[in-house]
């Protein structure tokens, strides 16, 4: 057998276990023979690259390549469903058809509804070529490399099962409870704000720029709709949908074709508790009606099909008592009421607290302390409270009415014209606050001190040691052990900890000191644009404004930050106690702007540099790292096995060419 030969085959052993695991659930081969497979395929690629191919079963792992998404036309525009919430307008829907039908015999054709997102892929050639997010449902955002590293949606469709020439299949992509589960769990211990629902997660995480992350979080795809102009007009769509499972495809699960209204309200009650059963998340049953011919025959509206309705399942809900309201006080000061119940059973979950988001939500519910109130959980994993039974209130009972005064400092909260929020103004004395800055400074992405976390905080908080981010630089192991010998050795990490925070680059002491508004990536737009905190400090608006990335919100926020003396007291202190406060020499000395105005596209494997160090010098010489290759592209700068696609596309579009060597001379 030829290399070529053997890649072939390897390819296609592994596609068929892919399709056999991922698809159908029943794996025909163990972990270890599969992995031994891959591996064999993964070095005959490395040692033949010019036998590479983007669709290989070895591609599924993705890349760190930067990638900027391309807005792409859809050949078919992406339509949304009808909604309906009760078996009332089930009923109606079922008429509608019949009536549009003139009484002519029908099928419905009954699946679930699942809540991600939504899909279109393409494939010429039994090849996936193309997979576009619904966008605004005429363009959406093309996310092909992404899409690719999901194992269940098939790069290359099962030999000789028939299928068309070109067509498009739509569907939904998951993320399973389990990956949703284990996801949060994760970023719950890096301190990351948790995603609300798997429908966000999934979301987050295929627009994530790196396709790497993507293939790490398990993502999953059913499909549900097949188009094209080779499709038989006169076809079924379960009929269809069965043979686009024979061509490899993960379809809709429990679609039943029903002859009666009886048979699809039955279906609706059965899946509505079966449904709690099923790996992914589920928001209610669509119904279409079979017949391609007949759907042509009823068309659609301005929005939607005529042929089609989706039924929303209700979200559950249960009846408990209100006890009292509390209050939170987060880092910024804003003040979120919580509503305390009797615990109750609530959708797999014992439900006692729920918010209630601001002033406006908790008067619009008009609550009395030991009303009995409906709370939800619909798709979001917080629950809410949504009702009172006002039969059930007692007489006399106490209105709850907003607090005027922070439950924690007692200064007199504040609402800004245009939020929903109330704020506590005492920022530099109200507890939470004081606290949730520090936590911030000390945090990963900020200044990374290991050695401390919130109880430590909260702990040398209580005892009076810290006030603000300036004082953790004071702190010593004989005041942090203050009659505890037992400690010495923890304090010595703290107090090496935060010494250590002198070489952290000034772009994320930007964003350390908490500016509100500034994330990451803000503060390293500003910290590169302004070099200095003594630039950055003097700032007005129209100069923030002129930062690509920065718009009046936070220009505004910047200037207010800074104009504050206590702010400006405490950033003076962190530069006498030696933190950066300008860009480093290294960075400085670097910054030209050889390459500004050009777009760069990294591709293949260097040896001089990582590709990480070629994108950090683009960017130091004032040009544009992206992720594709378009007309738009000045050059590519290409290592060794540049994908055969991208060297045919630059070739295509006469996109130019760099090597390695000729990349490092250009910025010299
Ligand atoms: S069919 C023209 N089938 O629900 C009809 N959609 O508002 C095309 N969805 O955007 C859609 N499960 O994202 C169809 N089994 C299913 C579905 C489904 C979920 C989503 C889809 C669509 C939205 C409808």
């Amino acid at each position: 057998m030829t290399p070529k030969e053997e890649i072939e085959q390897l390819r296609k052993e592994l596609e068929r276990h892919n399709y056999n695991y991922y698809v159908l659930n029943k794996p025909t081969v163990s972990d270890y023979d599969f992995d031994q497979m891959m591996y064999r395929l993964q070095d005959l690629e490395t040692f033949y690259p010019q036998y590479a191919d983007v669709n290989s079963p070895t591609q599924r792992v993705g890349s760190d390549l930067n990638q900027a998404f391309t807005s792409v036309p859809h050949k078919y525009p992406m339509l949304s469903l009808a909604n309906t919430y009760s078996e009332e307008e089930v009923r109606e829907f079922y008429e509608r058809v019949k009536e549009g039908l003139g009484g002519e015999e029908f099928d419905i054709c009954a699946e679930m509804k699942y809540d991600g997102l939504s899909i279109s892929l393409t494939y010429i050639d039994g090849v996936l070529t193309q997979a576009v997010t619904r966008g605004d449902g005429v363009r959406g955002d093309d996310v092909t490399a992404n899409v690719r590293t999901i194992k269940s949606i098939p790069l290359r469709l099962r030999e000789g099962s028939g299928y068309p020439h070109e067509f498009e299949i739509r569907g939904e992509i998951l993320m399973p409870w389990t990956s949703f589960e284990k996801l949060n769990e994760e970023r719950a211990k890096r301190e990351e704000t948790l995603f609300a629902n798997p429908r966000n997660a999934a979301s987050g995480t295929l627009k994530s720029q790196s396709s790497r992350v993507v293939a790490e979080r398990g993502l999953d795809a059913y499909l549900y709709y097949l188009l094209g102009d080779e499709i038989p007009a006169d076809g079924c769509h379960y009929e269809n949908l069965q043979k686009a499972s024979e061509w490899g495809f993960k379809i809709s699960q429990g679609m039943k074709k029903c002859k009666t209204l009886d048979e699809v309200l039955e279906y609706i009650r059965h899946w509505d508790v079966e449904r709690k059963n099923l790996p992914v998340a589920t928001d209610g049953i669509v119904l279409k009606v079979n017949s391609l011919r007949q759907q042509r025959h009823l068309g659609y509206t301005a929005k939607s099909p005529r042929w089609a309705i989706a039924y929303k399942f209700k979200a559950e809900r249960v009846c408990t008592r209100l006890n009292e309201v509390t209050y939170q006080v987060g880092r910024t000061g804003a003040v979120t009421p919580v509503a305390n119940m009797n615990p109750v059973q609530l959708a797999g979950t014992v439900v006692k607290r729920a918010s209630l988001h601001n002033a406006d939500v908790m008067e619009e519910l008009d609550l009395h302390i030991g009303d009995m109130v409906y709370v939800e959980k619909g798709g979001e994993i917080i629950p809410k409270v949504v009702g009172v039974d006002k039969e059930q209130r007692q007489e006399g009972a106490e209105k709850v009415q907003f607090i005027r005064i922070c439950p924690e400092c007692g200064a007199e909260l504040v609402r800004f014209e245009g939020e929903a929020a109330h704020y506590c103004p005492n920022d530099s004395s109200c507890p939470p606050q004081i606290k949730g800055r520090i936590e911030h400074f000390i945090s990963r992405k900020a200044m990374n001190i290991e050695s401390l976390g919130p109880e430590t905080v909260d702990d040398y908080y209580q005892r009076g040691l810290i006030h603000d981010v300036a004082d953790l630089y004071t702190l010593d192991v004989a005041q942090i052990c203050g009659y505890n010998r037992n400690r010495v050795k923890s304090a010595q990490k703290v107090v090496d900890g935060v010494a250590s925070t002198r070489n952290v680059p000034f772009e994320r002491v930007v964003f350390a000191i908490g500016i509100r508004f500034v994330g990451e990536t803000t503060a390293k737009l500003i910290a590169r644009y302004f070099k200095s905190m003594d630039v950055l400090r003097n700032a007005t608006v129209e100069q923030l404004l002129e930062v690509d990335g920065v718009g009046k919100v936070i220009a505004e926020s910047v200037v207010k930050f800074f104009q504050d003396p206590k702010n400006a007291e405490i950033v003076d202190k962190l530069a006498n106690y030696g933190l950066q406060m300008r860009l480093s020499d290294e960075q400085l000395a670097g910054q030209t702007d050889k390459l500004a105005g050009k777009s760069v596209v990294i591709s293949g494997v260097f040896s001089k540099h990582s590709r990480d160090e070629y994108k950090a010098m683009i960017e130091q010489h004032g040009g544009k790292n992206v992720g594709s290759i378009s007309k738009k592209t000045t050059f590519v700068l290409a290592g060794e096995n540049m994908g055969p696609a991208k060297l045919e596309k630059a070739e295509k579009l006469g996109v130019q060419i760099v090597s390695e060597d000729e990349f490092l001379e250009m910025i010299v």
